[in-house]
């Protein structure tokens, strides 16, 4: 257990990139009211997590985190979070099958509300206005009545996050998982790019082996494995007054610390994990399994400084770190990193994110991201992983089940004109579903001559 610690012990650090309430004490009143709501999720789950992301460590799986950069109010709606849902086990098939690991599934989604900002303020048409920060602080359009930090968006958030968490659950346990349907996750709109064509050859030869498997008295009235999944969910813990009325001392297992009850698996960003800071004090006393972002800036000495204050346990399933260097970047900033890690015997879950060292702006002024690059950085990350022997144990994306049009390139050519066309992410621009299949069946292909190269253990091992 983390010692000198309290859920509200980060309020004596220094925490960046919090807004000024207009009213604190509307604020106050309303984190008070959060204090008595039910919790999202049982520390029970994101302890089972922790020993799943063990498994990740010691590398005998596979972790995929993917949704929206940004969760939205005005995006609210069940399709979008079946076709999310259903894009995310489709990645997860094809990466299960492609790499014969067991791939553990984490959604950006019911809590990725709050988002960090390079500046503060922006000017548009002459006026200078706050920025806009995440639905569960502000509002997106360009008036200062919306951009105003509002404290009852977060009761809107924390609402949205249980529903949404409610038909995650009920997606994940009540047969829509089943792998029985796996040719119905296919989605119309993708019918006939060369991912939905690989994809519905992948099911088909998963249809064989359960129809094999069903003839040998193995279904999923036996196999619940067969018949549903674990499907967690994950975000930034950026708002801390929020977090903090959402953590509670577990009473029920036997672990008995106190969790982050918003979502099971929670986050560092990239600009808020200074050492001294309020983001890293809160981090360090929670039980949950929790990442860090590790972009160019950081170096190794302070690198194993924060990884010793965040699990001085060593304990393999606590820390997940996600690199998103950059693909110019990553071949030179990540070995300093995985080297000093190991050089100190550290246990890391080591991730990949490609998506937010890979920002471009396009000629027509659309932040977009190119899927070459994206997948230059996801190759850079597995060299490296292969040169120092280590395990590239997951990918962490940001990605939609709706046919957008955010990031360019990929097998259906999206190109700059084309952003306008379908361009709806509330923050970074995401991968579309056809983007995120193809991407999968690429990462696939990698931990396939990692397995190859001698360099990946079963998951029986
Ligand atoms: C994000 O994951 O949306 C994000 C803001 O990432 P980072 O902290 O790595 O910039
Ligand atoms: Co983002």
């Amino acid at each position: 257990m983390a010692q000198n610690w309290s859920p509200n012990g980060w309020r004596d650090k220094a925490v960046l990139q919090f807004p000024d309430y207009p009213d604190p004490a509307a604020l106050d009143a309303t984190i008070d009211k959060i204090r008595s709501f039910p919790p999202l999720v049982f520390a029970g789950e994101a302890l089972e997590l922790r020993r799943k992301l063990a498994e990740v460590c010691e590398g005998r799986a596979f972790l995929l985190q993917g949704g929206d950069c940004a969760e939205s109010f005005a995006e609210f709606h069940p399709d979008n979070i079946r076709d999310t849902f259903r894009v995310l086990m489709q990645m997860a098939v094809v990466l299960t099958f492609g790499g014969s690991l067991p791939v553990v599934k984490a959604g950006r989604m019911a809590g990725q509300f709050a988002k960090p900002r390079s500046n503060p303020f922006e000017t548009v048409d002459g006026v200078e206005l706050p920025i806009y920060r995440g639905d569960i602080i502000n509002g997106i359009d360009e008036t200062l009545a919306q951009r105003l930090p509002n404290p009852d968006r977060l009761l809107q958030a924390y609402s949205q996050a249980a529903a949404t968490l409610n038909l995650i659950r009920a997606f994940a346990k009540g047969g829509f998982a089943d792998l029985k349907a796996v040719h119905g996750w296919n989605l119309d709109f993708i019918a006939g790019t060369e991912a939905a064509t690989r994809y519905q050859d992948m099911a088909d030869r998963i249809s064989e082996v359960l129809s094999f498997m069903e003839a040998c008295g193995i279904t999923g009235d036996k196999v619940p494995e067969v018949r549903e999944t674990d499907f967690y969910t994950c975000h930034e813990a950026l708002h801390l007054p929020y977090e903090e009325a959402l953590t509670r001392a577990d009473t029920i297992t036997e672990n008995g610390g106190h969790f982050a009850t918003s979502g099971h698996f929670v986050w560092i960003g990239d600009r808020t994990r200074q050492l001294d800071g309020g983001h890293v004090e809160y981090f360090r006393g929670i039980q949950n399994p929790i990442g860090i972002k590790a972009g160019p800036s950081l170096e190794a000495d302070e690198f194993i400084q924060l990884v010793q204050i965040l699990n001085p346990e060593n304990d393999p399933g606590r820390l997940t770190v996600i690199c998103r260097m950059g693909a110019d970047n990553v071949a030179e900033k990540l070995p300093p990193l995985v080297r000093a890690a190991e050089r100190e015997g550290l246990k890391i879950v080591w991730s990949c994110d490609p998506m937010h060292g890979n920002i471009e702006k396009a000629a027509n002024g659309y932040k977009t991201r190119n899927f070459d690059r994206i997948l230059m950085e996801v190759r850079g990350f597995f060299q490296v992983h292969q040169a120092e022997g280590t395990h590239p144990g997951g990918i962490h994306v940001e990605m939609t089940g709706k046919d957008v049009t955010e990031c360019t390139g990929g097998a259906q050519l999206i190109s700059e004109e084309d952003l306008s066309s379908r361009y709806h992410t509330h923050c970074d621009p995401r991968l579309n579903a056809s983007q995120s299949l193809e991407l999968a069946f690429l990462v696939a292909e990698m931990l396939k001559q990692r397995r190859a190269n001698g360099g990946l253990r079963s998951a029986a091992e």
